[in-house]
């Protein structure tokens, strides 16, 4: 039997702090006509960011134009509306004046300015605001003219924007149709004229990149993130390891085999993830490199479909350093300061010659990366590092990625939304032991 348990992610809106690159201070400047993507990017990139704690936000020039005028319709957006042209402009004002706030008075590092920036005189005046406030440029444009795109994009997140709350989908999507060719009218794409900007050029989603003059180490990871970004239709699937001896035994880390439930449940999961996959899916498993994982997703690799494997050194468990081998009991025992430190900040702690959860998210990235560029992938891995790649796709805060529980036996989808990830669990039904250690206790697993 398959238990399913639908959840979606939090909205990223929440902002982060914590950084080791505190005196850069970067404006991404979105720039392309509606429906492309901009506000997809700039949330990724926030979550991406604040997953790696840089303070990232997003500001969203349309939610301050919706506090004025709520539905607007087509003609609003026309250049000879000069209403709308002072709403507009105040709404862009209105954020711009914001994001500034934030960077001095909240040491913010990375902010979106999330709006189409379609002309070069608004570039240049949002340059000159910056300039004048030590802010860098950073300008990501979305060029994108597949009619057939950009219409299942209208369809995907338009029609239920809340600019048409209660309206016909069909007469919402018409409307944002003539919405865009009023922009088109005066939408001028980065060009020559304009190569004193730092600058990335997104053509058809990444089919085509033009990077320009770009100045830092931080300005640098954004291109290469955004680079790596698509939105074919694919799926993660994450599990862990099928129970091992040492889960048994209620030691943490080591390298021991799986028991003979860990093993039925390496037995059960082609099934379970068959059941999950479509018919003619390609999916490539990921391992770490202990037994543990290797021995559960074997019956994965050897299936008919003959799954493509890979081991990564990066999925190898939180090292736990001199309590390595040890039960939480005996490191409460052995080292009582030390177990107290890591119920104090989890996710900050490191092990005694070993890690924390903090260093185990920086020798993840390139793996976050490597799943950005892919498509339908499942990783068998460990409890810390599930945590730390689902904290990832669903955005949840450090304070609470340690502390969540990620039972045995159970295997997770993750599917990529326009501005969420969707979760669906399905448990294996094969008993386990509870590896879950609440905030204070040395409970044994049980
Ligand atoms: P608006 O100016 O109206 O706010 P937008 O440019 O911010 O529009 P989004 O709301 O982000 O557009 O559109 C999301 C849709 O765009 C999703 O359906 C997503 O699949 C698609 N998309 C994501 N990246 C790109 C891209 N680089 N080019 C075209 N479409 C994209
Ligand atoms: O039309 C799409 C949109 O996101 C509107 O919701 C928003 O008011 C506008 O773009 C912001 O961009 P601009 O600065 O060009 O007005």
């Amino acid at each position: 039997m398959i238990k399913q348990i639908t959840r979606r992610a939090r909205s990223s809106t929440t902002t982060y702090s914590m950084s080791n690159v505190e005196d850069t201070r970067i404006a991404v400047i979105m720039v392309g006509l509606p429906a492309r993507g901009k506000s997809l990017i700039a949330q990724k990139v926030v979550r991406y960011l604040a997953w790696l704690s840089i303070s990232a936000k997003a500001f969203n020039v349309g939610s301050y134009r919706r506090a004025d005028t709520p539905q607007p319709t087509a003609d609003f957006f026309d250049t000879k509306n000069t209403d709308g042209e002072r709403l507009r402009h105040a709404a862009a004002e209105a954020a711009v004046a914001d994001m500034i706030k934030w960077f001095n008075n909240d040491h913010g590092v990375v902010a979106i300015l999330d709006a189409t920036n379609s002309t070069k005189a608004r570039r240049r005046w949002v340059k000159q605001r910056c300039d004048a406030n030590n802010i860098e440029t950073l300008y990501v444009e979305s060029k994108c003219d597949q009619e057939e795109l950009i219409m299942s994009n209208i369809m995907e997140v338009k029609t239920t924007s809340p600019d048409y709350k209660g309206q016909d989908p069909e007469a919402a999507a018409k409307d944002f149709r003539n919405r865009i060719r009023n922009y088109e009218k005066v939408y001028q794409t980065i060009d020559e004229d304009e190569k004193d900007l730092t600058y990335v050029k997104l053509i058809d989603v990444g089919g085509q990149v033009i990077i320009n003059q770009i100045k830092d180490y931080l300005q640098s990871r954004v291109v290469y993130y955004l680079m790596n970004l698509h939105i074919k239709p694919r799926s993660i699937w994450l599990s862990r390891h099928g129970e091992s001896n040492f889960n048994l035994e209620g030691k943490i880390g080591g390298d021991a085999n799986i028991s003979v439930r860990g093993e039925m449940y390496a037995k059960a999961l082609p099934d379970l993830v068959a059941s999950s996959v479509g018919p003619d899916q390609k999916l490539t498993v990921w391992t770490s490199t202990l037994k543990r994982t290797i021995q559960t997703a074997r019956f994965l690799a050897a299936s008919p479909k003959g799954y493509d494997k890979l081991e990564w050194k990066a999925l190898d468990e939180l090292d736990s350093g001199v309590c390595d081998g040890l039960t939480y009991q005996e490191i409460a025992d052995r080292y009582p300061e030390d177990f107290r430190a890591r119920d104090d900040d989890k996710y900050n702690y490191r092990y005694r010659g070993g890690e924390s959860y903090r260093d185990v998210v920086i020798r993840l990235e390139p793996i976050i990366m490597e799943l950005e560029r892919s498509e339908n992938i499942i990783i068998v891995t460990h409890q810390a590092v599930l945590r730390c790649i689902y904290a990832y796709y669903m955005n949840v805060p450090q304070e609470q990625s340690p502390w969540m529980e990620v039972p045995l036996h159970t295997l997770i989808k993750l599917t990529p939304r326009a501005y969420s990830t969707e979760e669906v669990r399905f448990k294996g039904n094969i008993p386990a032991v509870s590896t879950f250690r609440t905030k204070g206790s040395t409970a044994k697993h049980q």
